[in-house]
This record gives structure tokens, sequence and C-alpha cells, in this order.
């Protein structure tokens, strides 16, 4: 059976009850958090969870039991009995319940708070062979560095991506490549890494932090620097990362081939790096 938490609670997934006046319904007046779990420790935590509070103060939303994440996130693992497997734990908290109106609920209202665990694997076979992305404008707002749930601008681009046989998309907003729909976008040429810097046009990915610090500490030279989409066909690889995706190596942009069409030797080595502070279970910085 299924262990969610909801608002303070854990509880059998089939018991937990959401209201229809709730913001993250009406709104999408709501953030979350992705997290993985490798058969025994989480994956640089401490970085989701500051992410999450950083999502939480960024909209305003008061959760007074912040400080608590971290022990709810691992207690979702344990009463799923997910301790010796590889998973996921998603979080999310919304500003709550009220009759709908744009403005804040006045008097403030507690947040709904939801939590769940669930088995996941990342998909071997797509990070060993490659994958295509499809290039398409960024239709998302100026505020991509919050993790906000209100996520159909990625949704639409990415069924439509799907659709055509891609696997992810590359947003490109006035000429420069930003990320994916739900992953952060690097390109190498002449052996330097390149990707957009963390502004307020990408969420700050951790996956993204991780190959950032890894490649530094093996001698490869990173650039935050945006490439331009026009700049592409120059681009001898290409990957996205993700915390549910690792590394996946873009064999092909839209029409565009990327260097040989495999995967190539720099984008190789990188996946071998955060496997090993993976399975180090020490994330820098
Ligand atoms: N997505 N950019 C976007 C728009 C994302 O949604 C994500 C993560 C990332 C990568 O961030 P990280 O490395 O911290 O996972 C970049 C999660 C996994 C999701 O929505 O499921």
């Amino acid at each position: 059976m299924e262990v969610v938490y909801l608002n303070g609670q854990f509880i059998p997934k089939d018991q937990a009850m959401i209201s229809p006046d709730d913001r993250g319904f009406l709104f999408g007046d709501s953030i979350y958090e992705v997290t993985r779990w490798y058969g025994g420790y989480f994956f640089d935590l401490p970085a989701h969870a500051a992410r999450f509070r950083r999502s939480l103060h960024e909209t305003r939303i008061v959760w007074k039991d912040e400080l608590k994440l971290e022990e709810i996130t691992e207690e979702l693992i344990h009463r799923n009995e997910l301790g010796a497997e590889c998973a996921i734990v998603y979080f999310q908290a919304t500003r709550g319940v009220a009759p709908r109106n744009h403005a804040f609920p006045n008097p403030e209202v507690e947040p709904t708070v939801y939590g769940f665990a669930r088995r996941h694997s990342i998909n071997t076979l797509v990070c060993e062979q490659g994958a295509g992305l499809w290039l398409t404008p960024d239709p998302r707002w100026n505020r991509c560095d919050i993790k906000s749930t209100a996520l159909i601008a990625n949704v639409l681009p990415y069924q439509e991506s799907h659709d055509r046989g891609y696997a992810e998309v590359c947003f490109v907003r006035n000429g420069i490549v930003t990320e994916g729909a739900h992953s952060n976008i690097f390109f190498v040429r002449d052996g330097t890494l390149y990707t957009h810097p963390a502004t307020n046009d990408i969420l700050a990915g951790i996956t993204r932090k991780n190959v950032i610090s890894a490649a530094r500490d093996n001698a490869i030279e990173v650039v935050e620097e945006a490439v331009a989409a026009d700049m592409i066909p120059y681009m001898q690889e290409a990957f996205y990362c993700s915390t549910t995706s690792e590394i996946v190596p873009a064999t092909r942009i839209s029409d565009q081939v990327i260097g040989e069409g495999t995967p190539g030797p720099v984008t190789r080595r990188l996946q071998m790096l955060l496997r090993d502070l993976i399975q180090s279970g020490d994330p820098r910085r």
C-alpha cells in the first residue's frame, strides 16, 4: 500500500483528499521538488532542500514545518519500503485552500503540503545511445528559476516533441538555448563545456551544479554562457541532464546531427564522473 505525506500526516494514498478550492489546483499557485534515493542514501538532499526552501520564499508560501523536509523525505522512503531500491521523492507545497480569488488568502491559511515516493530507475538505454531534442521557442514566464508546478508551458512543447519522436525539447529564447522542458542542456566545443548561466531564464538544476563541479574538479573547462541556436551546427557534443535522467547525450537537435551522431567523449567522461560522484554520495559545493 502506497503511503503519502499530506499536511503533517503519513496516510494511505487512497485516503489522501485535496479540496477543489486548493490554489495549487485552481491557479498552479504551488511549488515542488524531486529528489533521488539510491538504495541507501539521497544524492545531494541538502541542495534539493535548499532549492525547495528558496521556491517557498520566492513565492511567499509559508510552511511552518519547512525544517522537517529532510526528515519527511526520508520517512517516505522507509514507509514505502523503498530503502534498498532506487526511487524518487516528490514534494509539493501549495498556497492552501481558499475561495477562488487572485489575492493571497486573508486571513492566511496553512499551505497544502504533499509528498510521495516511488520506485524510479534511469533509462540506461537512452543514456547509452543518446536521444534527439526538438528545437522550439521557449514560451515560459521569466521566473523559470522557481520550481513551480504551473508547468503547462513545459508540458505542451514536451508533448509535441514526444509526438514527433524526440526525447526532450531544446528551448530557445531570444535566439539562445535556455534549457529543456525538464532538464538543463550543455554543449561541448573544443573540449569546453557551455551551458546557460543560472539566471531567471532557467531552473538552476542540482545535476547541472554537480556536472559543473565534477567537470572543474577534473580539469574540464566550463563556461556558463548561453549558446546561440545558430551556433548549434558548430557544437561537437551536447547533452541534457536532470535528477530523473542523469546525463543523456543529445545526438540530434531537430534536423541537426550533433558531432558524429553518437555520444561524444566528453559526454561519456562526464557520465562516468557523475556516476562516481553519485556512488560516493559526495556532491561538492
Ligand atoms: N525536472 N530544468 C527544468 C525546467 C526542470 O524541470 C528540471 C528538473 C531541471 C533539472 O534540475 P535537477 O537537475 O535539479 O533535477 C532543469 C524534474 C526532474 C521534474 O520536473 O521531474
